[in-house]
């Protein structure tokens, strides 16, 4: 039994050996962050007296292996290293980024690209992904909304689990799979003003309701580890907090993995204003749940020195190596410490296969916003096609931002996608403007083009001549990402004119746009007849963008996150509370804007298709809800259209009073549904109180009594109401 194992290697560890298994350290210099004093050679050191626990960023089977052997040749102990790496949407084949995924609401799929990441990770030495990202993130300025599922909490605690699945498999232990990371715990994508690493500001209700259900869903699937978060909540450190890591992760969910920090973030608790130096952090990190430090020197500066004086029980200490070396059990590095360096593995990877399952992946994330007088998807009598814009024929914005070992410009671009697709149709191409100027970099800013409009003229005179232009816009891979927050989210630099001119010339406009965060569209959607959103779809994503535009695919994404009609609006989301001055016609003293309207441009979990969907008439079999048992919503779904579809039905559910305030609603079901033309599905849910439960006023997950909307239809706004009332 593992715990009898675990105990058996505790017990013959000296106090330095076990401060050494919570030490992570970076396999090279300044990456995703500032690097800690320790130089390469003190590493080696001290991975020669198994007195570090992981590492991070080391690469390839050989690298991995130098480290592995470094550590189990010349150490005491013998305790196996594990090797963690950001592979967030792919290894090698790139997937959509995690929020262009999300908008397959796919759940296969969205365990089927983990799975494949997976394996192209171990075949590279990697067993430990720190994803999936499940912060909940309601405003476009924050880069890293590329990164997680969205705004909705419910969408995410189901992405969170398949990818969870994808990754770790059935079993930790099979070399196929690898160890997942929930983080970042807790609060992380909720930033103030969207500004990466700042304050986050939520009372009771919005933590436990809106932010920890993932987490509390990804602990309860098993994942091996968290991570913890840069941010204060509330003036606390997540990273220096007791009362998320020990009292809610550790004691009420009773999860058993480890807790990473933050690349630094244990040290970074001094900046915060919270511990006096290195050592004062560590002894709050440890003492709130942080397990291992990642890069942050902190723990290697104090652990020892606080238990000898004291100030730290030692059993602190053996808690958190307990669960470090739980993890190591199970995936089996005590049975074979180089089992995730297998080469004949690495050279049985499928690449070819994972491709297809990349363009299959990226074309049902693609969301179709509008299509005016079907314009889409391209027809016969188009001879003549001018595709124009900075991105489209960018091979290397598609592979997205934290794009781990996606090769540059490996991605297939819009232009190719089209020129792929064989269409009877003449394709001439003009990228009109530059978006960014100079290099490209992971850790700089991107410097915008606002000046040079040297293209506009070629692209303006192409676009004269075609029957259709589809044009490519929206963000470099590296607007958005960590650290890349933007107090604007239009389309940058020159994009928007480029866009103005063209329309001068030609009407007959798709524009696809390729971006990580929701944009600001508003001009964009009132005067171009089609809006692909097309996100940074990976290795294949212009021959999925094509698909979509041919028809080849119809397209069934819906988008995980509102987009505004203009940045003032952020943060944006559909779940959000009334006020008491919901609505007046009459003057001003309700809660708008003067200037705009509230809602979004585009909701949450809209997106259209090629055919068309008409929801009947809904109902229910009984009125009443009795605890313990079960009432059953149907609704008759037919495709109205000419052509095969997929729609996903979605349902909501609004407590009408409650003891704290609810949402106006919340997603708590969904189904995708394939529908032949003329074909009508009856599409049932089962309404039972666990659906209703929140965290309440009592500081207990409850159902309470009383009357309840049920919502249902294709997107957050376009519903269908029906009420019943809930009865203890
Ligand atoms: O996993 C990441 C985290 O999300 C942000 N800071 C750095 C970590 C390791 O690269």
């Amino acid at each position: 039994n593992v715990e009898t194992k675990v105990d058996s290697v505790l017990n013959l560890m000296t106090l330095e050996e076990k401060v050494g298994q919570m030490v992570q350290y970076n396999g090279s210099w300044d990456l995703t962050g500032p690097a800690s004093e320790v130089g390469n050679k003190e590493k080696e050191d001290r991975l020669k007296k198994g007195l570090v626990g992981s590492m991070l960023n080391v690469l390839s089977i050989e690298a991995t292996e130098k480290a592995q052997r470094l550590n189990m040749e010349n150490s005491r102990m013998k305790i196996p290293l594990m090797f963690g790496y950001d592979v967030i949407h792919g290894y090698k084949t790139i997937f959509p980024v995690p929020l262009g995924e999300t908008a397959s609401w796919d759940l296969e799929a969205a365990k089927e690209s983990a799975r494949i990441a997976a394996l192209e990770s171990v075949a590279e030495g990697v067993n430990w992904t720190f994803s999936p990202m499940i912060d909940i993130s309601r405003d476009a300025r924050w880069g890293r909304i590329m990164e997680g599922s969205g705004e909705d909490t419910y969408l995410t605690s189901k992405i969170a689990v398949a990818k969870i699945k994808g990754y770790q498999g059935e079993d930790l232990s099979d070399a196929k799979t690898i160890a997942a990371t929930a983080k970042h715990f807790a609060g992380y994508g909720l930033a103030e003003a969207g500004r990466d690493y700042n304050a986050v500001h939520i009372g009771k209700n919005e933590l436990h309701n809106a932010v920890l259900p993932p987490f509390k869903a990804a602990a309860d699937a098993g994942v091996a580890t968290f991570m913890n978060s840069f941010n204060t909540i509330d003036g606390i450190p997540a990273t220096g907090s007791e009362r998320l890591q020990r009292e809610i992760l550790k004691g009420a969910w009773d999860w058993q993995g480890f807790v990473v920090s933050d690349w630094g973030s244990i040290s970074e608790m001094i900046p915060h204003g919270f511990a006096r130096d290195k050592v004062h952090a560590a002894e709050i990190a440890a003492k709130a749940g942080s397990d291992m430090d990642m890069e942050g020197g902190a723990y290697e500066a104090g652990l020892e020195q606080l238990v000898e004086e004291g100030k730290i029980d030692e059993s602190i200490i053996d808690e958190a190596v307990r669960r470090i070396l739980r993890v190591k059990f199970k995936m089996g590095l005590f049975d074979d410490p180089y089992r995730y360096m297998d080469a004949e593995l690495a050279a049985s990877v499928p690449f070819e296969d994972h491709k297809n399952t990349a363009r299959d992946i990226a074309k049902k994330s693609i969301v179709l916003l509008k299509n005016e007088n079907d314009l889409l998807p391209i027809k016969s009598s188009v001879k003549k096609i001018a595709v124009i814009g900075p991105l489209a024929d960018d091979k290397d914005t598609p592979i997205g931002n934290w794009r781990a070992q996606g090769e540059t410009n490996s991605a297939v671009s819009v232009l190719e996608g089209l020129k792929n697709a064989d269409l009877d149709a003449e394709i001439t191409y003009s990228k009109g403007v530059t978006l960014g100027e100079g290099e490209r970099s992971f850790l700089m800013p991107l410097k915008i083009n606002e000046t040079d409009r040297s293209g506009i003229p070629d692209a303006v005179a192409k676009a004269k001549e075609a029957d259709l232009v589809v044009m490519a816009l929206g963000e470099d891979a590296f607007q958005s990402g960590e650290g890349r927050s933007q107090a604007n989210i239009g389309l940058a630099g020159l994009q928007l004119e480029l866009l103005k001119e063209i329309r001068e010339v030609n009407k007959n406009i798709v524009l696809v746009l390729i971006n990580g965060r929701p944009l600001e569209i508003t001009w964009s959607s009132e005067n171009i007849p089609a809006i692909v959103e097309a996100w940074q779809l990976g290795s294949e994503s212009g021959n999925a963008i094509a698909d979509v535009l041919t028809g080849k695919y119809n397209p069934s994404g819906k988008l995980p996150v509102s987009f505004p009609r203009a940045v003032g609006q952020e943060p944006l989301y559909y779940n959000r509370m009334n006020t008491g001055r919901p609505s007046n016609d009459l003057h001003v003293t309700y809660s708008h804007y003067t200037d705009i309207e509230n809602g979004p441009l585009f909701p949450f979990g809209f997106g259209l298709s090629y055919t068309t969907f008409d929801y009947g008439d809904v109902e229910l079999s009984s009125k009443e809800l009795q605890a313990g048992e079960g009432i059953t919503l149907s609704v008759p779904l037919t495709n109205s259209g000419d052509i095969k579809g997929k729609e996903v039905v979605q349902l909501y559910i609004h407590d009408l009073v409650a003891s704290v305030a609810r949402p106006i609603k919340e997603l708590k079901g969904f189904e995708l549904v394939e529908l032949a033309p003329g074909e009508t599905k009856n599409v049932e849910f089962t309404i039972d109180e666990k659906m209703l439960e929140f965290f309440n006023a009592s500081d207990k997950w409850e159902a309470e009594e009383g009357e309840f909307e049920l919502m249902v239809g294709g997107n957050s706004e376009d519903l269908k109401t029906i009420k019943f009332n809930y009865v203890k």
